[in-house]
């Protein structure tokens, strides 16, 4: 079969590797790609914004099988578009990809269909916002409706912050069309989990579980940022926990999406939160998590391609969905001052080391080729990922391996996985 993956980071550079295991694949090519895909797929220049191009790029190159990477593609309708033309694609339509685009259509799910979140009031316009913040509890949080690179959300402690966060998202337009709308919601704590699922429209299996550290610096402190690591399972989300979202989030988000005729197929992502009165959905993502994705499917055992071709041919029941019995975890090697600013530019030493060990891995995220040479192009440059027995052994040789990796301005936090010492 020949493959072809739209997306250029860390999470795309993991679908692609697990593509280059199956045995029905004979070429992959990624749309845009970054420098670790070139070394399994071949890269061509075409934005994933670009629907028109990558429809004939891939009628061009008969491509048996399209996978569509990140949120912005999707919530477009980068799948309506490939499906228009005949041509097979994984992902969700746009009108189902709308439960990551827009957060009051994700919470009003959830509230029709009796599904646990927390409590909220969607809004669109700032004085009815600004009017229900004078008689609310704080802290509260402030969500902007749409995509906003994962920054949206404002975790507001007093009504001053609160205000200057309305302004920000509704009246500055920080995050644009995004901001059109807004959500105010209760503010929980908890230990958070994300779990990714595999979805036909009316089945739903989940993969092993995951957690991300949000925040760029050593015990979440600093700015909220893409991710700056993950670790796979979560011990925190048990048997009883999982049991409990099976009935009550998963098998009913299906259900209410088909019920609204919104059949989601596609990877579904749960942004979980274990508080002490249940779980409760803080988000749901209508693709892989990013970086949850580079230590999650190290750890898939099946053919990724079947799973996907079950879910886009609605026989998901008939996969019977494994991983492997032991841990990973994955370090995001930075560049110093992300999110903010930072260079680029920097050549990267070390990468051939990862070449021949098995268990570790190496994803690019914000890589470029440069005269032959592969340099930092990003904020998230490189993911490193190893697995291990369990999560403390892979936590070390997680950390053991990011010492392999050397560019100028390398940053990392050095407590990813860390609370799992805790256990
Ligand atoms: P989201 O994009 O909705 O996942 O929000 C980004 C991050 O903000 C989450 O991963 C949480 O850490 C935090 N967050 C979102 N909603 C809430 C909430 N209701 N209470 C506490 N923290 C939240
Ligand atoms: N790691 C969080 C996300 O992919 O949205």
């Amino acid at each position: 079969m020949k493959i072809l993956v739209i997306g250029s980071g860390g999470r795309e550079h993991a679908i692609v590797s697990s593509v280059a295991k199956s045995k029905r694949v004979s070429e992959i090519y990624a749309a845009p790609g970054n420098a670790g895909i070139a070394e399994l797929a071949q890269c061509v220049d075409i934005s994933v914004m670009d629907f028109d191009k990558l429809v004939a790029f891939a009628k061009e190159k008969e491509i048996d099988l399209t996978i569509v990477g990140p949120d912005d593609p999707l919530v477009a309708g980068c799948v309506d578009a490939f499906e228009a033309a005949g041509l097979r694609v994984f992902g969700p339509r746009k009108n189902a990809a709308i439960i990551e685009g827009s957060k009051a259509f994700s919470k009003d799910l959830m509230k029709k269909y009796g599904i646990p979140t927390a409590a909220y009031e969607n809004f669109d316009n700032a004085d009815d916002a600004l009017a229900y913040l004078e008689k609310a509890d704080f802290p509260i949080v402030l969500k902007a409706d749409g995509l906003a690179l994962g920054k949206g959300v404002l975790i507001c402690k007093d009504l001053e912050e609160a205000k200057a966060g309305v302004k920000e998202i509704m009246l500055d337009k920080h995050f644009g069309d995004a901001g059109n709308k807004m959500v105010i919601e209760e503010f929980m704590t908890g230990r958070e989990v994300s779990v990714l699922a595999f979805c036909d429209g009316t089945t739903i299996k989940t993969m092993t579980s995951a957690q991300d550290h949000k925040r760029a610096k050593d015990g979440d402190q600093g700015l909220n940022t893409g991710g700056m690591g993950t670790f796979s399972p979560s011990p925190f989300y048990t048997e009883e926990i999982d049991a409990f979202c099976q009935e009550e989030i998963y098998k009913k988000t299906m259900a209410a999406m088909k019920a609204e005729g919104r059949d989601f197929v596609g990877v579904l992502f749960t942004g979980l939160m274990i508080t002490e009165k249940g779980t409760k959905v803080l988000e749901f993502n209508a693709r892989f998590g990013d970086p949850e994705a580079q230590v999650v499917l190290p750890r898939m055992k099946n053919d990724i391609i079947d799973v996907m071709e079950a879910c886009i041919d609605g026989k998901l029941d008939t996969i019977d969905l494994q991983f492997e019995d032991n841990a990973a975890v994955c370090v995001v090697l930075a560049s110093d001052g992300y999110p903010v600013s930072y260079e680029k530019g920097f050549p990267i030493k070390g990468l051939d080391t990862f070449k021949d060990k098995e268990d570790y891995y190496v994803f690019h995220a914000g890589t470029k080729l440069k005269e032959g040479e592969v340099v930092t192009n990003g904020g998230r440059v490189l993911g490193v990922t190893a697995k291990g027995k369990d999560l403390v052994t892979a936590r070390a040789n997680a950390y053991e391996a990011t010492k392999w990796i050397d560019f100028d301005n390398k940053y990392m936090r050095n407590d990813i996985g860390k609370a799992i010492d805790e256990q």
